[in-house]
Order: C-alpha cells, then structure tokens, then sequence
C-alpha cells in the first residue's frame, strides 16, 4: 500500500468488481490501478511506475499533469469553473479567437464541446444543415466516438448490436496499403480505392450527400497513413459532389505528426476540422472549426448545438494553456525528433524479429503490425496481446488494436531519450520472449 491514498489495490479491485461499470475497451479487471502521473510517467496503488505510451487515453500527450495546464485551471477555478453557456465567457471568446488565427484560411469560427463525439456527431450536423443533405460516408477502418452517429461510422469495430443506424450512413474504402483491400500495389494502383469507393456512394445515394468524415491518419484502426495524394484526391471528389469534407483530426492535430496540424502535409483544408483528446492538456474539450461562410450560413437557418458544459471556462482555460505549450515548446518539432529516435527503434526491431510485418505512422503516432508469416501477412494477435502484457508488467504501457496484432505508441511530448531507449528495451525483451 502506498502512503498518501490510504487504499490497497486488493480493496479498490474488490469494490471496483462490486460497484464499478465494466466494459472498458481493452479491459482488464486485475490492475493496474493509477493514482499518479508527470510528463510521460504513471504510478500505480502499489507505487510501481509505467511508462506511459499511451498518453493516457491519448489526451495526456502534453505530459500528464503539465504545469501550463495545473496553472491555468488552478486559476480558472479561482475565478470561473462553468458559466451560462447561452453568453460568452471570456476564455472561450480567447480560445476561439486563438484557435482561428492559428488554423489556415477559411476556418475561422469555432465552438467548444467536451467529448471527441460530440465534436464529430456537431461536424455531421453542421454539414447536413449546409447541404442539406444527410448522407455520410467514413472509411471502413475509421474511429469518431461513440454516440449513435460517431459510433455508427465508426467501422474499426465496436459497431455492432446496437440497434438500426440512421439512414444515410456509408462505409468506403480505407486506403490501408499493407493489406490493400482491393489487393493492388500503392505505387500503382492509382488510388483505385477511391475510385471503388465513390463508384458506391454514387450507386448508394439518394442525391442528398452531406459528407465525408475521415482521419487523416487511422489511429483506432491500427495506425494507417493514408499514400501520398489520397486526402487531395478525396476533397476534389468531394467538391464534385456537392459533399464537405470533415477532418476528424482529434488524435493527430496540436502537433502529434510533426505538424501543427495533419493535413498540412497534404496541402489540403478541410471544410470542417474537429480537435479533441489532448486538447485541453488532460480536461476534457474538443472543438468544432469551420469558415465564416459556413457558420453564417447554418447559423442563420437556426443550427443549435449545446451541452451543459459547452464553452466551459475551465476547459476553454486549459485549452488556452495548450495551445501556449503547442506554440511555446514548438510540439510538433519535438514529435519529430522524438518519431525519429522511436521509429528507428522499432525499425530495429523489425529487422531482427521476422514476427514485425510493418512499422508505420508519423510523428509520435506510430505503430507496428505483427504478422506470423511475412508472405502471407497472417496477423499475430495472440501473440500482440502476449508481448503487451508482458510490456505492461515490465512497465511499458501502450495500446494493441487489430484485435492485438497492431502495437500502436503514442508518447507524450515530454518523453526523454532515455525514456525511449527504456520502452525499446522492454519491448525488444518482451517480444525475445515470446517468440523464443
Ligand atoms: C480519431 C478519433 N475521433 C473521435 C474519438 C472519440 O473521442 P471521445 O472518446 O472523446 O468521444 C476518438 C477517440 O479515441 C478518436 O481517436
């Protein structure tokens, strides 16, 4: 037991196994459980320390308990925790104002929400009340929550026996080249991807398209980036229909992939762009952001959306202090030079584990993806789940996605050196042992 929590991990696992909900996403109900955290450090009940690979749930990746952070909410509580969401505050006015001048032309209007969903499921909204129309499409390996909207174009999993989704909803195909799902070669394939894809959207539609939502880069869905030219391509088909297209860029925006923002690398703006997770450096917040036309457009013809905790200003004063670090640290050229350092780890790797099919992802979004046979691409599941485990009992945590053939990292931005050099070890020994 350790000193200041006056708990013991039996006691809390007891009373959790009693009283708390299950069904958390990769769940166990045998512990760790955390009572700390600084920069890209855990400690559990029992004191022992993790690195945290997983920046949390991707929300810590300032660092946990960031100092900007604990600054300004200490000071946002002094003064104004929540306030009427139907006025301004002046923390969402800064925010929203700051926010605008750092995104590129058009998107200039934002507005303040709590959850990754509920940001994606106002996008949609925003959308249909633009166009019109109500039709939407995602590709099929993509993440954006888990209200009935975001959950159903969520089509990485966690999809099914909830009930009828709304009409109008449609899965396209995901550029994901290492298993090509129309099984060509990305150097020559032409995107055909997209070709197949519209060519269904086209047979499916009932002439009231809205949207495309899509990642950038697919987190949830084992860490795939998109081949040069499929996001560019993706907009101008998107143009052509009359659709908009929503960047759900809350994993990889605020400088994770070594841009201030994922889309940069492609030379395309979004119509709508939505940001979450580390936003509000470990306080929940995400953001809406649209050009004036847009807003002025769906304002006028009554769009709503409001929560009991929009424009919040604690969150939108923790959202301030991120983007103070985001700019202050220069993040995303610290995600560089740490993806640098990491990737050629796991490049490492790769070369001497023939278990290590492919290693993938940009800036300090990356992952590897496990295979039994190189040839064949089998997918080494149990054999993920088996090397993760024994990672998090030598204090590495990360997150497994494929069903555990994807190891997919995600360290914050304060991680050291020598923090890497000890996730690399763990691993290099954890996947020796399982496949000696
Ligand atoms: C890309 C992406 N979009 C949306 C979400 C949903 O965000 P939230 O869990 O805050 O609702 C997630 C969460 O993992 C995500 O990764």
């Amino acid at each position: 037991m350790t000193a200041d929590t006056g708990d013991s991990e039996g006691d809390l696992l007891q009373a959790a196994r009693q009283f708390s909900f299950g069904g958390r996403m990769d769940a166990s109900d045998a512990g760790p459980i955390f009572v700390r955290g600084s920069g890209s450090e855990v400690e559990d009940i029992n004191g022992k320390r993790y690195l945290d690979f997983n920046s949390g749930q991707m929300c810590a990746w300032l660092g946990h308990n960031h100092p900007a952070i604990v600054k300004a909410v200490g000071e946002a509580c002094e003064r104004l925790i929540h306030a009427h969401s139907s006025y301004y505050n002046d923390q969402e006015i800064r925010l929203a104002e700051r926010l605008g001048r750092l995104l590129p032309e058009p998107l200039r209007k934002s507005l303040f929400l709590q959850s990754g969903a509920d940001a994606n499921e106002a996008a949609i909204n925003i959308a249909r009340k633009y166009t019109g129309g109500f039709e939407v499409a995602s590709p099929h390996i993509s993440f954006h929550g888990m209200s009935d909207t975001t959950r159903a174009l969520t089509f990485a999993g966690w999809h099914r026996g909830y009930g009828p989704p709304q009409p109008g909803l449609m899965a396209m195909l995901a550029p994901y080249c290492y298993r090509c799902p129309i099984a060509l070669k990305p150097d020559s394939c032409g995107l055909a991807c997209l070709d197949a894809s519209f060519e269904l959207i086209d047979a499916q539609t009932t002439s009231r398209p809205a949207a495309v939502l899509t990642e950038p880069i697919f987190s949830a869905g084992g860490v795939i980036e998109p081949p040069p030219g499929w996001l560019p391509e993706l907009k101008a088909r998107c143009r052509e229909r009359g659709m908009l297209l929503i960047l759900d860029e809350e994993q990889t925006g605020l400088g994770k992939t070594g841009d201030t923002f994922a889309f940069e690398q492609e030379g395309v703006v979004p119509d709508i762009l939505t940001l979450a997770k580390h936003f509000g450096g470990g306080i929940t917040l995400s953001a809406v952001s649209t050009s004036a036309e847009i807003e002025e457009q769906v304002v006028e013809d009554e769009f709503i959306v409001t929560h009991s905790h929009s424009n919040d200003p604690l969150a939108c004063a923790a959202g301030r202090a991120t983007l103070d670090v985001l700019e202050g640290e220069g993040l995303a050229n610290v995600a560089r030079r740490l993806s640098a350092r990491l990737k050629s780890k796991l490049q490492a790797l790769g070369e001497r584990f023939e278990i290590i099919g492919d290693v993938r992802g940009r800036g300090l979004l990356l992952g590897i993806e496990l295979v039994r046979d190189r040839e064949t691409k089998e997918p080494a599941t149990t054999e993920g789940r088996a090397i993760a485990q024994r990672c998090l009992e030598h204090g590495l945590i990360f997150s497994l996605r494929r069903e555990g053939s994807v190891l997919r990292f995600v360290p914050p931005a304060s991680t050291t050196d020598d923090q890497i050099e000890e996730a690399a070890a763990i691993l290099e020994e954890a996947i020796a042992e399982v496949c000696r």
